[in-house]
Parts: structure tokens; C-alpha cells; sequence
């Protein structure tokens, strides 16, 4: 097989569908993951007939812990290694911290972080023997904020997300492997409608939103390049840069200050949940 394979988590929708696209018009094979077969199967004959590329469908849940593996052993069953691994899948929590089950945020950590971590686990020493790798890892703005209130740990997980690829990042290099974190800010896609905030959002001014192909594109060119973070759109450039150069109170404060206006609609609707 002359072609390399990029796995992407998450490619029924939003900025995993946009990736496994942009894979694909770059000549890559791609193995596409998520729960929902249908929306696999019409990704994968789209993506074969316009490039005439090679897809895998393998439908897997990322919040059991049984997911990464069974998508590695379909992978080593088709007799294919994975040259890059985009780790996308993802949900929003909406809610404070008590407001939630410990069930939603155990899955919730397994989905957006253990998966992530366990893909790169097993596919890194293949990637390390053949010399050539590429890690993408979708992150967010949020993990280069302060934390919020409500969506408690979202930003907690993509602030580990973006450590874990700069470390990556400096393992990888004498092997030929690129790591980079992409942390786009609010984009396009089913995210607002799946946790029901989409009314909410709607409110941010125009210029706050990328499409789910311009972050695409910025993530895998910046992949290639091996740049270690990836911060798509010149407003939230400068919106992570000041982050980073504010003093952390004063950063928390102007947290604050905008959460408030969007976070106080989504709070009323939030009930005590029963534990499961
Ligand atoms: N949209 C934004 O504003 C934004 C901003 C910053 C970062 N992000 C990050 O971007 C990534 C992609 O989100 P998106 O905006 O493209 O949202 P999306 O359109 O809702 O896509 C989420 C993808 O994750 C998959 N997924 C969800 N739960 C899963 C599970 N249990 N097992 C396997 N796959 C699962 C979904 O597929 P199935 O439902 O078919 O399983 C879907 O393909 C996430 O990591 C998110 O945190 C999004």
C-alpha cells in the first residue's frame, strides 16, 4: 500500500469530518471513526469517489474503555498502520461541577482524554519503527484560559491535551513524528446542538466563529510543519496571546465577566441530576 493512513476520531461531523477531508484531498487514505455508521459509510464513498482514496469505516464508542483497542485491532485486521492519528472526538458538559452525574464526567474524561491518550499509546512505537508520524490532537482556546464555571473539566482536559502534545512534540522528534495541539475557538459544527447550548451561543458576535474547514486546514498544515500549538483565526491569536501575558486574576475576571452573560440562560435549565 503506497498510501499513508490518517485515523480520525469523531469524523461523522464537524471539525473531524472537515479533517478526514483534508487528509483525503491530500492524498492520504483515512480510517474513519465515531458512533454513527450511517454518517461513516456516506463520509467514506464521498471521500472515495472525489479522491479516489482508500477509507475504512470502524465504528466504535470512545467513552467505553474498550473503544481505542477494538479500533486498533480492525486497523491491524485490514493489515494497516496508522501514519497519522487525529484525536478529535468530543462533547461539551454542560452545568456546574454537582449539576452533573459522575457518570457524565467519567465518561467524559475517558472520551476526551484516556481515548486520546491510549490512541497514541498504541500507535507511537509503530510510528517510532517506521521513522514517520503525525499527531494531531484536537484541543481548544479553552485549554489556554482560565477555567470556567460550568463545563467544569472541558477546559481542565484541553489544557492536559495541550501539555501532553507539546511533550509529544519533544519525544517525537528524533523519530520523525510531529505532535501538535489544535485549539480552535467556537466553529461550526453539531458541538452546540449535541449539549443543547447551540440558543446560547448563538448570541457571539460573528467574527468569534471559524468554519470547520478553516480549522481543518490550519491544523493539518500546522501538523506538517510540526508547529506544537495551533491557535486558527487572528482573533483568537490575540485573544490566547493576551491570556497568556495577562496576570492569572485579572485573566479569571474577564472570564468571569463574559461567562456570565452567556452561562446565566444554560444554568436555570440544569436540575439536580440522579447519579448513574
Ligand atoms: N465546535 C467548537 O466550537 C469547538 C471549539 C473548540 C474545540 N472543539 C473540539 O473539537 C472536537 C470536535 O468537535 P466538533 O465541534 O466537531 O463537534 P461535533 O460536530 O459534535 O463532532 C463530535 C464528534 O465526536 C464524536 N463523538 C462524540 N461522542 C463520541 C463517543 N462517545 N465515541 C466516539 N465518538 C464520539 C461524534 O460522533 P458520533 O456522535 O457519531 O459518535 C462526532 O463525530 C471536540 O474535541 C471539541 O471539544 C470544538
Amino acid at each position: 500500500m503506497s498510501r499513508r493512513l490518517a485515523l480520525v476520531t469523531g469524523a461523522s461531523s464537524g471539525i473531524g469530518k472537515a479533517l478526514a477531508r483534508e487528509y483525503a484531498a491530500n492524498g492520504w487514505d483515512v480510517a474513519l471513526t465515531a458512533r454513527r455508521e450511517d454518517k461513516l459509510r456516506a463520509l467514506s464513498e464521498e471521500l472515495e469517489k472525489q479522491f479516489g482514496i482508500e477509507t475504512y469505516v470502524i465504528t466504535a464508542d470512545l467513552a467505553d474503555s474498550a473503544g481505542p483497542g477494538q479500533i486498533i485491532d480492525a486497523l491491524r485486521a485490514a493489515e494497516r498502520d496508522v501514519d497519522a492519528l487525529i484525536n478529535n472526538a468530543g462533547f461539551g458538559l454542560p452545568g456546574t461541577y454537582t449539576q452533573t452525574t459522575w457518570k457524565q464526567q467519567s465518561d467524559f474524561i475517558q472520551l476526551m482524554f484516556a481515548s486520546y491518550c491510549e490512541l497514541v499509546h498504541r500507535v507511537m512505537p509503530g510510528m517510532q519503527e517506521r521513522g514517520f508520524g503525525r499527531i494531531l490532537n484536537v484541543a481548544s482556546v479553552a485549554g489556554l484560559s482560565p477555567g470556567s464555571r460550568g463545563h467544569t473539566l472541558y477546559s481542565a482536559v484541553k489544557s492536559a491535551l495541550i501539555k501532553f502534545s507539546q511533550s509529544l512534540h519533544f519525544e517525537g522528534k528524533e523519530f520523525g513524528i510531529h505532535a501538535t495541539a489544535l485549539c480552535p475557538g467556537f466553529t461550526y459544527s453539531e458541538f452546540h446542538d449535541v449539549n443543547g447550548t447551540r440558543s446560547m451561543v448563538s448570541q457571539m458576535p460573528s467574527f468569534w466563529w471559524l468554519s470547520a474547514e478553516q480549522v481543518a486546514e490550519a491544523g493539518y498544515n500546522a501538523v506538517q510543519r510540526n508547529e506544537p500549538i495551533c491557535v486558527p483565526g487572528l482573533w483568537y491569536k490575540f485573544m490566547t496571546g493576551l491570556m497568556q501575558v495577562l496576570p492569572t486574576h485579572m485573566a479569571m475576571w474577564l472570564m468571569d465577566r463574559n461567562q456570565s452573560k452567556f452561562r446565566a440562560a444554560e444554568d436555570t435549565t440544569q436540575s439536580t441530576p440522579q447519579e448513574g
